[in-house]
């Protein structure tokens, strides 16, 4: 089933003339994993407020099915300061029973291996532990799809490494969809079924990896490495 489509999409941010997302096409099955690489400024944020809907495309029409429930995951983990984790994860579901809320909330907090960390303060979490806070938030609310921007970017190599391993076990045991953007080559070939390389707004080079071992994954991460290598220097002189 699709549950997203962004058909021909194209967008300037009010004010500007310049085109961050060009005449993109890109649709969303149900549990699969698209990961979307490139280099900072390409427009891989842009893209995902779109999908999100948090922003209306200029020219072109996005497609979703209204009974697909999104939820976001931002690069920082965005936590209030001044609540528990437990409060922080609740948030999202506060218009369920306070009943509904501490099952929920005990449900997730197990899933990314926080249960004890329930009644700590976000200030006194480390990074990696607070990205998982901000992973069960996005759980939650039983999400049919995650957008999620750069969700592992700021972990250091084994915190990171833990919870890509997270995500994998949460997406077999749900039939959870994702759309990930990452700076990260192996990141995005360890996670996806299809990798997109964005270049200044649009989207190209979609490499397909279900079903492949993962050396062949890593075969493609190498060949991804280079494609983006070669468009960045392509583009250089655009840049002086
Ligand atoms: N609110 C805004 N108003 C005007 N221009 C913006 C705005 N947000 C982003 N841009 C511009 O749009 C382009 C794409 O930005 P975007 O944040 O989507 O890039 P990105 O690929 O996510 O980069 P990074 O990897 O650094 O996060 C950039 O040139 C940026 O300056
Ligand atoms: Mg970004």
């Amino acid at each position: 089933m699709e549950l997203l489509r962004a058909q021909k999409v194209s967008f300037t941010y009010p004010g500007t003339k310049r085109f961050v997302v060009r005449d993109l096409n890109l649709h969303i099955e149900q549990g699969e994993t698209v990961a979307v690489i490139g280099k900072s400024g390409c427009g891989k944020t842009t893209l995902l407020r779109l999908l999100a809907g948090f922003m209306a495309p200029t020219t072109g029409e996005m497609h979703k099915d209204p009974g697909v429930r999104l939820s976001f995951v931002f690069q920082d983990a965005r936590l209030l300061p001044w609540m528990r984790v437990g409060e922080n994860i609740a948030v999202a579901i506060r218009h369920d029973s306070k009943a509904e809320q501490t099952r929920k909330v005990g449900d997730v907090l197990a899933r990314v291996e926080l249960s004890d960390a329930i009644n700590d303060y976000p200030e006194t979490l480390s990074g990696g532990m607070a990205q998982r806070v901000a992973l069960a938030r996005a759980l939650v609310v039983t999400p049919d799809l995650m957008l999620m921007d750069e969700p592992f970017a700021s972990l250091d190599a084994i915190t990171k490494s833990a919870l890509q391993d997270d995500f994998l076990k949460i997406k077999k045991t749900s039939n959870l969809s994702a759309v990930l953007v990452t700076h990260d080559v192996f990141e995005a070939v360890k996670l996806a079924d299809r990798v997109f390389v964005m270049s200044e707004g649009a989207l190209d080079s979609e490499v397909n990896l279900r079903d492949l071992t993962d050396i062949e994954r890593f075969e493609r991460a190498k060949a991804l490495l280079v494609r983006l290598k070669n468009k960045t220097r392509d583009h250089e002189p655009d840049r002086q």
